[in-house]
């Protein structure tokens, strides 16, 4: 097998209107087999980077490979991807069996094969008793199962998706994202998914590449851009994160030293930023779940704070801690059996290391 990339995006450019660049010199390249997420706000470009993929958008500036050739001159229909959309938009005067049956009837492909492939592929989303049935005798989790196989039905090279679940309730959707994980993993196809659910993204993908205003501004590995972000819109957008200004006073072995406020505590921090020298000032982000209720051994950073808020969610509580001279920050604190040990009011000390407190500069 090759070992090009599948998909290669070259100094893609797009402008709706000529002046605003929607997508914004875009290189991006897709491994053969790989579950890739395009994740980002609203407005960020994911939905336009996928329709000019499929062929239903045409980039103002640059180069779409496939398979190592130019994508530019060959219509949609010949892509040959499979394509789903939020609102699946299934045929509605057929049934569950014909809708599957079109895009094969379409290629040419003989009945007693249509059969048998439509036969497979609703097994294959669990799906096989429904054949008969018309969309809107489904409910609206069958319904996206038959869209997405009739998107799988006829082998297409690649599988494009954008906000496939969107319209489910969170259930069904985890539900789903399961189903797709396990349909990438035994048919081996390249995917596509455009969401902007973080969580969502960080369960499904290979690899996440994380955008905003048009531009990449991250992409790796789930558990890469979770945990190492390298800008603040990355930290902020992949999970909750306390937030926090301050000034560098030092630097030492490869870990800043920086003041939060006038006399407040001195705070350990890993440096992300080439520009965080002595005096710069920066944003400081740790994550809710990284922060520790007690002294943790080896934790830099240790405060005294006092709980002023305290909210249960079951398997956890969060909580605010208020520290002289810094503010408040949320903690995440698993309930054990016997339901939380802290109260509001309490003073405790919380604790964490600087590896988990990243500075950003500015
Ligand atoms: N056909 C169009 N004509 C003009 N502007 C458009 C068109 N389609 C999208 N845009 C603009 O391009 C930008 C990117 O839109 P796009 O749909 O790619 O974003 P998105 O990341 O998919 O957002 P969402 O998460 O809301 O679906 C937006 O500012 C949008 O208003
Ligand atoms: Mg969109």
């Amino acid at each position: 097998m090759s070992t090009e990339p599948l998909v290669v995006f070259e100094a893609i450019d797009k402008f709706y209107d000529g002046s605003t660049k929607v997508v914004d010199n875009l290189h991006l390249q897709i491994e053969r087999g790989e579950f890739l997420t395009l994740l980002g706000p609203s407005g960020s470009g994911k939905t336009t980077i996928l329709m000019m993929l499929a062929g239903f958008e045409a980039p103002s500036r640059g180069t779409i490979l496939f398979d190592g050739k130019p994508l530019n001159n060959v219509p949609t229909y010949k892509r040959d991807f499979g394509i789903v959309f939020q609102n699946y938009a299934l045929f509605p005067h057929m049934t569950v069996a014909e809708n599957l049956a079109f895009p094969l009837r379409m290629r040419g492909i003989g009945k007693s094969e249509i059969t048998d492939r439509v036969r497979r592929t609703l097994d294959m989303v669990k799906l096989g008793a429904l054949g008969d049935r018309m969309p809107t005798q489904l409910s609206g989790g069958q319904q996206q199962r038959v869209a997405l196989a009739r998107a799988l039905v006829f082998e297409p090279r690649m599988v494009l998706m954008d906000e496939p679940l969107g319209a489910l309730d969170k259930q069904l959707r985890e539900h789903m994202q399961l189903e797709i994980k396990r349909l990438h993993e035994e048919l081996g196809i390249a995917m596509l998914y455009v969401t902007h659910d973080q969580s969502e993204a960080l369960t499904m993908s290979d690899r996440i590449a994380v955008f905003d205003k048009g531009r990449i501004q991250q992409i790796g590995a789930p558990e890469e851009v979770y945990a190492n972000p390298t800008s603040t819109f990355v930290a902020s957008f992949m999970g909750e994160n306390n937030r926090l200004d301050a000034r560098v006073r030092e630097l030492r072995d490869g870990v800043a030293l920086l003041q939060v406020a006038e006399g407040g505590p001195v705070i350990h921090a890993l440096p992300v930023d080439a520009g965080l020298a002595a005096g710069a000032s920066a944003t400081l982000m740790l994550r809710p779940e990284s922060l520790h209720i007690g002294r943790k051994e080896g934790a830099e950073n240790a405060c005294a704070g006092r709980v002023t808020d305290l909210v249960y969610h079951g398997d956890h509580v969060r909580l605010g801690v208020t520290i002289e001279g810094m503010g408040t920050l949320v903690a995440r604190y698993p309930v054990d059996d016997r339901g939380p040990a802290v109260a509001p009011g309490d003073t405790l000390t919380v604790s964490w290391s600087a590896r988990h407190m990243r500075a950003f500069a500015g």
